[in-house]
């Protein structure tokens, strides 16, 4: 099986393929998003929330997600395995962006990373894309800021709103972005940004203009009663679980489990020898 490239990518978008992206955090989800043909495995910082428990996304760091990334990338054998650069990691200079990135790809072993942020990280963009990492952009809802004195809110609900979305798109694309996420954006802006832009736009909650869709992994199964109002869940894992796990505590409780067909035993020979020396 082929791992998809770039080129790949550029070439579904030109052809009007749709291109499709999940979260994974680990080898089994991985494994299941790759066989499923997934395109696109996203180890993204919403890590924090929905597997670390933590409040938001900022506590995410480097390290979470090296460690994440690296069974993710074991179960990629086609997917693009795509790893988030955390809250602070590529803010503080160019050796900083280049070695964070440099570390999602020698030791998660990613095949690119995402960053947020608009025009203000286009020139971090190109000094990572220099090095020959390639960089997916992600405009919009940025979580990492709404986290931090923002709002999650809907993105470019006026004309000059969506303008300078567009704008931030343009500015990536000239950086050398090979894609961009879109998270929130209405979706006429959404719709019209992608027209504008040769690199594929995957969007989450941006509407169905978009090159590709994106979703949370855990939003997707319904694991969490609470998700985004654009998120559908394709599966209620949180009721399957529950029900699994209620049976399998009823069934200890009550002496179902195990049963004699979960149950070794010894002959009877070694066993009569057992009780022997017990007496
Ligand atoms: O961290 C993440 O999961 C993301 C998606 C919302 C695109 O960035």
């Amino acid at each position: 099986m082929d791992k998809l490239t770039v080129p790949r990518l550029r070439k579904m978008k030109a052809v009007g393929e749709k291109i499709t992206m999940v979260t994974a955090y680990d080898y089994p989800s991985a494994l299941l998003a790759d066989r499923a043909g997934i395109d696109m495995l996203l180890v993204g910082d919403s890590l924090g929330m929905v597997v670390l428990g933590y409040p938001n996304p900022v506590q995410v760091t480097v390290d979470d997600i090296v460690h994440h990334t690296r069974p993710v990338a074991r179960a990629a054998k086609r997917a693009l395995v795509v790893a988030d650069m955390p809250f602070m990691s590529y803010h503080l200079g160019r050796e900083q962006a280049v070695g964070n990135a440099a570390r999602l790809i020698q030791e998660g072993g990613a095949d690119a990373v995402k960053l947020e942020g608009g025009k203000a990280v286009a020139a971090t963009v190109k000094e990572i894309v220099d090095v020959g990492i390639p960089v997916q952009a992600h405009i919009g809802l940025m979580p990492q800021r709404a986290s931090v004195g923002g709002a999650f809110k809907v993105q470019g609900k006026t004309a000059e709103a969506a303008r300078a979305i567009l704008e931030d798109a343009l500015a990536l694309e000239e950086a050398g972005a090979f894609s961009v996420v879109m998270e929130f954006v209405t979706t006429e802006a959404a719709q019209l940004i992608t027209e504008l832009l040769e690199m594929p736009t995957i969007g989450i909650g941006s509407g169905p203009g978009c090159d590709g869709q994106v979703l949370i992994l855990y939003d997707l199964l319904g694991v969490y009663e609470e998700a985004p109002p654009f998120a559908k869940p394709y599966a209620d894992l949180n009721r399957v679980v529950t029900e699994a796990l209620t049976r399998y505590r009823d069934d200890v409780r009550s002496m179902v489990y195990p049963g004699e067909e979960h149950t070794v035993h010894m002959d009877s020979g070694e066993a009569k020898k057992l009780k022997k020396k017990r007496t």
